[in-house]
């Protein structure tokens, strides 16, 4: 295989959830199912000589799932995972975000980055020949919607025309990520926040564009019921997003009224299934009794962290003509 120094291709990075077509979309969701049952067959990071081992891992806040999947996932495809975790590189307090893509381009085959803000990702990007991977900022939780997309697909059949409803602080990473993945599936999502804690005019647009070009639709709201009702897929996240624990005692009666709990879940579709990206916080954004309940998916969500990931960093690989895997159209001169 090429190197990244030689490749005619153009790379792809993962910044945020439309970077994905929605039939790229798909296709990594369909590698992802390949893969979950045949977790050793797609080996992009292998110790053949015809590419490179290494995927960094760069963490500026806490992880256990997106940390153990990432990890995982490359040992599973033949390479080698390189954590740094907070505060152990120069990047951000010593080095810039360009001058450490520079360095890290010319050994790495994929660098991974947890961060804060959106633009330290797209700067990375910019300086970057190998695929950059955003795995959590302020904005977006993109790889986080793969596995939630894998799991109501398993559960659900077709992604195409289901309603998912999504309840709490949502003008969260996780908000903005279930607008922008579930449109580009072309699903019909429903946003339920208080005034002042919606999507912004920004990213409705953005989710707006993309679901006229797959059939699915957008609705923001205040009212928690008017999303839920007959809702297939109901989701929520944390009300406390990392860097916000200041806020804690504030956000925790700002939200009350958008609670995932058994009266909420009595608006929805009688087989709705119940998504949490974790760490959950039962009793306030979510009941025991629902998310310990039948409906609820998340132990498979957040296994599917590991099964969508693998598909993705595969994907980005062969499409940047840095691997070749089997199955996918080919890119530029790959055979
Ligand atoms: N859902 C998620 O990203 O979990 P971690 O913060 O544990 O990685
Ligand atoms: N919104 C949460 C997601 C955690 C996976 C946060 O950013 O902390």
């Amino acid at each position: 295989m090429t190197s990244p120094a030689t490749s005619s291709v153009k790379t792809r990075h993962f910044l945020k959830d439309t970077d994905l077509s929605p039939a790229e979309q798909a296709e990594v969701l369909d590698l992802a199912v390949r893969l979950k049952a045949a977790p050793y067959s797609v080996q992009p990071f292998a110790a053949d000589g015809s590419g490179r081992q290494t995927v960094a891992i760069i963490f500026d806040k806490t992880s256990t799932r997106t940390r153990v999947s990432f990890a995982t996932g490359v040992a599973d495809m033949g390479g080698n995972a390189l954590i740094i975790n907070p505060g152990e590189a120069q990047i951000g307090h010593k080095e810039s975000v360009e001058d450490t893509a520079k360095v890290l381009e010319r050994m790495v085959s994929t660098i991974v980055w947890r961060t804060g803000a959106h633009s330290g990702l797209v700067a990375m990007a910019e300086n970057s020949k190998v695929p950059v991977i955003n795995a959590l900022c302020d904005d977006y939780h993109p790889c986080q919607l793969l596995a939630d997309l894998l799991a109501v697909k398993e559960h659900k059949g077709e992604l195409q025309g289901l309603t998912m409803a999504y309840l709490g602080d949502a003008a969260n990473n996780m908000a903005n990520s279930y607008l922008l993945a579930g449109v580009t599936a072309g699903m019909h999502v429903r946003i339920a926040g208080p005034e002042g804690y919606l999507p912004s005019d920004g990213i409705v647009a953005v989710a707006q564009e993309r679901a006229a070009e797959t059939g699915g639709s957008v609705l923001i709201t205040t009212d928690a019921a008017e999303a839920l009702t007959g809702a297939d897929v109901v989701a929520t996240d944390t009300w406390v997003s990392m860097g916000q624990e200041a806020e804690k005692e504030a956000r925790l009666q700002l939200f009350r009224k958008y609670s995932v709990d058994e009266a909420a879940m009595a608006h929805a579709a009688d087989d709705a299934v119940v998504l949490h990206c974790l760490p959950a916080y039962r009793g306030y954004e979510i009941s025991a009794g629902v998310i310990d309940g039948p409906q609820s998916i998340v132990w498979d969500e957040a296994e599917n962290r590991l099964h969508a990931q693998k598909a993705l960093m595969a994907w980005l690989m062969h499409q940047s003509g840095l691997a070749v895997v089997e199955g996918l159209p080919p890119v530029g001169g790959q055979a």
